[in-house]
C-alpha cells in the first residue's frame, strides 16, 4: 500500500486544485497524495508574491502559509518567459497587462511587444516552481520548464493564459490545442510537480 500524504494547496482556486489532483493521480509514485485547498485561505494574512524569481515566490508562499497551517503546505508559481523581451512577462505573467486585465489583453500585449521579433527571438518557455514546507521549514523547492515559441496569432480553444500563442514544436500544436493529458505530460507544471512528488517520496 502506498503511503498516504495530505498536502494543503495555497490557493482558493478550485481549478488549480483539480489540475493538481489530476497530476497527483496520474503520477507513477510510491506516495498516494490527498490534496485539499488550504482552509480559510482568503481570510489568512496574504503572502505578497513580489520576489524576482519563481522559486522565491513559491518557497516564500509555502513557508508563509506553513506557519499558519499544520501539516504539509504546497505552493507554486508559474509564468511565461521570453528571453528576447528580457525575460518578460516572467514573474509578472498574471498581471502583465494590469491586475484586472483579461487573458486576451495579456496575449494582445505580448503579441504587440513581439511584432518585430523573428526566428529565434520568438523562443519562449513556461516555468513552474513548486515548494513544500512544514512549520516554517522548506522541505523541497523544484523548478521545471517547457520550451516553445510564440506564434503571431492565437490558435486553439483549450488551456488558459498564454496557451493559444505558445507553440510546442515537439507536438506541432499550441498548448491550447493539446488534450489535457498531453498538456499535463509535457507542461512545466506537470514536470515540476512530478519532481516534487519524487522528492517527497524519498523523504518518507
Ligand atoms: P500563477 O502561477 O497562478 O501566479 O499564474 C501565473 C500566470 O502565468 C497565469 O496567470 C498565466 O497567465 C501564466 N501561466 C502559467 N502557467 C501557464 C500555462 O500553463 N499556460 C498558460 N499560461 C500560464
Amino acid at each position: 500500500m502506498p503511503a498516504l500524504v495530505k498536502l494543503f494547496l495555497t490557493s482558493s482556486n478550485p481549478g488549480k486544485l483539480k489540475e493538481y489532483r489530476f497530476l497527483a493521480d496520474t503520477a507513477a509514485n510510491s506516495v498516494s497524495i490527498e490534496l485539499a485547498l488550504l482552509p480559510e485561505f482568503e481570510s489568512l494574512p496574504a503572502f505578497e508574491e513580489n520576489a524576482p524569481t519563481f522559486a522565491e515566490n513559491a518557497a516564500g508562499k509555502a513557508l508563509h502559509y506553513s506557519r499558519l497551517q499544520e501539516g504539509l503546505v504546497f505552493a507554486d508559481d508559474s509564468g511565461l518567459v521570453v528571453p528576447a523581451l528580457g525575460g518578460a512577462p516572467g514573474v509578472h505573467s498574471a498581471r502583465y497587462a494590469g491586475v484586472h486585465a483579461a487573458n486576451s489583453e495579456r496575449i494582445e500585449k505580448l503579441l504587440r511587444e513581439m511584432l518585430d521579433k523573428r526566428g529565434q527571438d520568438r523562443a519562449a518557455y513556461f516555468v513552474c516552481a513548486t515548494a513544500l514546507a512544514r512549520k516554517g521549514r522548506a522541505l523541497a523547492v523544484v523548478t521545471d520548464r517547457v520550451d516553445g515559441e510564440i506564434l503571431e496569432s492565437p490558435r486553439g480553444a483549450g488551456g488558459f493564459g498564454y496557451d493559444p500563442v505558445f507553440y510546442f514544436p515537439a507536438l506541432k500544436k499550441t498548448f491550447a490545442e493539446l488534450l489535457p493529458e498531453e498538456k499535463n505530460l509535457h507542461s512545466h507544471r506537470g514536470k515540476a510537480f512530478r519532481k516534487l512528488l519524487a522528492a517527497l517520496s524519498s523523504m518518507l
